[in-house]
């Protein structure tokens, strides 16, 4: 798709689709004058008769017969001017693609005036136009490709290209494929995405200036001593892999990021083995590990100056027969241990390696993003992901490049008094807690392996995975997470 732009009013646009967003109830705008105008007072008519209210997400549709040079015209609700935010745009552009999909529209134009913060925006319809292109028809054997779009024109009476517009639009574009990346990884059969496949997708597509991928096999972890992982990994027949990549800014870093995914290519549980309908959807579980790989596939293009290293121990979680035992405990590099008391809380295990690891190397920030409890999904639901951190100026940064990106944080205390809770009778701690509270208990396990590093662990067991459709994702992997990341990388 290419994305122009246009210093022109609605009655001279020329495209298939004309999309004009509108406030809620504000029917009395020039621009709704002068296309009513054109259209002999049909477009009054039509307001007036349907219930399109300029709410967010109605919409009214209609073919301009001739009279203006678009084909095709769309009213699409914005809401009430107080209630608008980034994510208002993000998703009309996104209902606006939808509709383009469905008239097999190719050129698509869209009245972009926001009023305020004209450049992010820019970057962020552009996001929201790409995002609601994604499909993963792959295994389908009757699929047609929808049409596709090929120009999208963004214009407004007085819009001018400026670099900062540039910029904004160029970080959307960048954006879009890392989401479609992380989406692709984790909608993919469970069997295909092994921890094998999951280390040459990183090498496929982490590539480019600064940035090297490094594939430990077992032998590599077993000689550094990755315990945790080789620990879930025994009731399995795939391998397990420690993937690493490292990206290098060409000047010299102003800060060192580390960032951690879990990547459980699926979780049966283990030993303590699920129930069916809950095994049904866990192929999500590297769905942290896929926004780390997939967020840093972006870093060349962004020419960011960090320096930032990604860490993703991954495995599946299975039974089979050497499979680690309730009541087993695991020796960590740092020295701590953990006695194994339910095997399906897996996550906790193979992250503790990985940031001890990563700690040693004494980056300025640590951050991991994991499926790591259903605790989570119940206190915040499918769409929130909480947020722990052992920083409060790092927790807010990360809250508000959530809140600007479209993905939301929510943070969740680190209850000190609940490591009681995780005491073990034979080690230094257990790898469950109590019967509540157990999103924080597992941040609390997560806690041990970090030091004093500044940290902020992401329970994206909720947004990993979307149960129905939306204008922004289709149902299956959301890439929650790489949007946030890219935000925060880029605003550092
Ligand atoms: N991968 C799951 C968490 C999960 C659940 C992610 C639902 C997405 C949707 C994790 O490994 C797990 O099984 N956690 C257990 C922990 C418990 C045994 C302490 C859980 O949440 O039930
Ligand atoms: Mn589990
Ligand atoms: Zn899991």
């Amino acid at each position: 798709m290419e994305t122009k732009f246009r210093d022109t009013s609605a009655v001279y646009m020329k495209a298939d689709l004309l999309v004009i967003p509108v406030r809620e109830k504000k029917f009395d705008e020039p621009v709704i004058r002068a296309l009513d105008q054109r259209l002999k007072g049909q477009l009054r008519q039509r307001i007036q008769r349907s219930r399109f209210s300029g709410a967010e997400g109605s919409q009214l549709q209609l073919s301009t017969a001739g009279m203006l040079p678009a084909a095709q015209l769309m009213l699409i609700g914005l809401g009430s001017e107080a209630e608008i935010s980034s994510d208002t745009w993000r998703k009309i552009a996104a209902r606006a693609r939808k509709e383009a999909a469905a008239l097999g529209a190719e050129e698509m134009a869209f009245l972009f005036a926001p009023g305020k913060d004209q450049d992010a925006m820019a970057g962020v319809v552009v996001e929201g136009v790409l995002l609601a292109s994604y499909q993963f028809t792959k295994y389908r054997s009757n699929s047609k490709a929808p049409a596709e779009l090929k120009t999208l024109t963004l214009f407004a009476p007085g819009l001018r290209r400026t670099p900062a517009l540039q910029r904004s639009v160029d970080l959307g574009e960048t954006v879009a494929p890392a989401v479609y990346l992380a989406r692709d990884l984790i909608n993919e059969p469970p069997s295909i995405t092994t921890a094998r496949f999951l280390g040459q997708q990183a090498e496929r597509f982490c590539r480019g200036r600064g940035l090297s991928v490094e594939v430990w096999g077992k032998k590599r972890i077993e000689a550094m001593k990755l315990a945790g992982l080789l620990a879930v990994n025994r009731g399995s027949h795939e391998e397990p892999r420690f993937i690493k990549i490292h990206y290098k800014p060409a000047h010299k870093a102003k800060k060192k990021i580390a960032l951690i995914g879990k990547g459980i290519t699926f979780d049966s549980g283990g030993l303590s083995l699920k129930p069916a309908k809950s095994m049904e959807t866990m192929k999500l579980d590297m769905a942290g590990g896929a926004a780390v790989i997939a967020s840093m596939s972006s870093l060349p293009k962004l020419g960011l100056d960090v320096e930032v290293i990604g860490y993703v121990p991954t495995t599946d979680n299975l039974p089979g027969h050497n499979a680690q035992k309730p009541g087993d405990v695991i020796r960590y590099l740092n020295g701590k241990t953990v006695e194994v008391l339910n095997t399906d809380a897996e996550g906790r295990l193979i992250l503790a390696d990985a940031l001890a690891l990563a700690a040693q190397q004494k980056p300025d920030y640590m951050i991991n993003l994991a499926t790591l409890t259903g605790a989570c999904m119940v206190a915040l639901g499918p769409q929130v992901a909480g947020l722990f951190s052992n920083q409060q100026a790092l927790a807010e940064n990360l809250i508000r490049c959530g809140r600007e990106s479209g993905e939301q944080l929510w943070q969740l205390p680190l209850v000190k008094e609940y490591r009681e809770m995780i005491k073990s009778s034979v080690a230094d701690m257990k790898n469950i807690g109590g019967a509540h509270g157990g999103a924080i208990t597992a941040a609390l396990i997560l806690q041990e392996f970090v030091g004093d590093t500044p940290w902020a662990h992401l329970d994206i067991a909720g947004p990993a995975f979307a149960e129905s459709d939306s204008a922004l994702c289709p149902k299956g992997g959301t890439g929650f997470g790489v949007r946030t990341l890219i935000k925060f990388l880029a605003t550092l």
